[in-house]
């Protein structure tokens, strides 16, 4: 017998940077982020997990991603193995009548819906689909945040995509991580006039990994202790009630100030860490153009680990964010890829 489980999750987008940890092996964050899950249909990983006693041993665990063969002998890949099968052994214990899968060799095969070549980080979606997959093969009684606490592991803002629509990572205080987590802070259906458009201004690997940049940073900024300590949580608490207000201008000032306090504390790592270049500078100015143009906020801007940029705007103003872009795409401004993704929605 194969046993086998599918299971999609989606990419999400922070409002609130998750940059630093507390502790490296656990994966444990220095500050909460809270962050936009995106719509399914545009932007996901699909994963396939399978067992079977008839899997050679010999071969191990595997898994194939986009076609091909990925190393899963990393640290973090193992560490969510460990959780998931120590979840199932324990189930396997308690009911001796029970399939042995916590002992076959896993076999897992990955695939995304959007292209590598967009740039775009594919982490979140790929580790949090992993631990779904298996937590289905297992038939884990876990729930969302349970699994999240496991994803985290993988990778940070993996425990991010277990949720969709708006969602925190609540950074915890216990040593052991449990209480790292993910909850959902509204649905999706909350505040489904949201979309995000992506432009990507190079689709090359990133030059520092988010792991090693925020690990330098952490053990050499200075500005990162004024982030953590003061402009994060105030972040935090002004996000979550411009959510739950609606309130498009307050959510966009958030997210356009805790990105730019997210990329000065890059610029005070030693030696200093660039993610944004020329052409990323261009789409801020961009929006600062669309604002002042429509009299009110109407556009926000944030990016990540990466020069491509994320902009949040409501439907009602698709033709004025996403037009304006589109022609600066066309030629005003040197440096972008026609690849755009926009309309992107909260999803779940
Ligand atoms: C800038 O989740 O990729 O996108 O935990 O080391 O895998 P690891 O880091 P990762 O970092 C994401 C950083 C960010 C901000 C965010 O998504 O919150």
């Amino acid at each position: 017998t194969v046993y086998r489980a599918s299971t999609t999750a989606p990419v999400n987008i922070a409002v609130v940077k998750y940059w630093g940890k507390r502790d490296p092996k656990l994966n444990l964050p220095t500050n909460s982020s809270l962050s936009v899950t995106l719509s399914q249909a545009d932007l996901r990983t699909l994963t396939t997990a399978s067992c079977s006693a008839t899997y050679p041993a010999s071969e191990g665990d595997s898994l194939l991603l986009n076609g091909e063969p990925s190393d899963v002998s990393g640290a973090r890949t193992q560490a969510c193995f460990r959780e998931l099968r120590a979840r199932r052994a324990a189930l396997e214990a308690a009911d001796p009548s029970l399939p042995k899968l916590s002992t076959f060799p896993l076999r897992l095969v990955s695939e995304n819906n959007f292209p590598t070549a967009a740039g775009l980080a594919s982490s979140a979606a790929g580790f949090a689909a992993l631990v779904r997959a298996v937590a289905n093969l297992y038939e884990l009684p876990a729930s969302p945040s349970e699994l999240s606490k496991i994803a985290r592991q993988g990778s940070g803002s993996a425990c991010r995509s277990l949720f969709g629509g708006y969602v925190a990572w609540r950074m915890g205080s216990a040593a052991d991580g449990s209480d790292s987590m993910a909850d959902q802070v509204a649905e999706a259906a909350h505040w489904p006039e949201m979309r995000a458009l992506i432009l990507v201004a190079s689709a090359a690997k990133k030059g520092v990994s988010s792991t090693s940049g925020m690990q330098q940073t952490v053990a050499t900024s200075g500005l990162f202790q004024e982030r953590i300590t003061r402009v994060v949580p105030e972040n935090m608490e002004r996000m979550e009630k411009a959510i739950a207000e609606r309130d498009f201008a307050a959510f966009a000032e958030v997210t356009m100030r805790d990105s730019n306090s997210f990329h000065a504390t890059c610029a005070d790592t030693y030696p200093p860490i660039f993610y944004m270049n020329d052409v990323s500078r261009a789409a801020i100015r961009a929006v600062e153009a669309i604002n002042a143009a429509a009299g009110r906020t109407i556009a926000a801007y944030t990016f990540d680990a990466g020069p491509n940029a994320v902009i949040y705007y409501l439907e009602k103003d698709t033709e004025a964010v996403v037009g304006t872009f589109y022609h600066v795409i066309g030629g005003e401004v040197e440096g972008w890829k026609r690849s755009v993704i926009s309309g992107l929605k909260p999803t779940m």
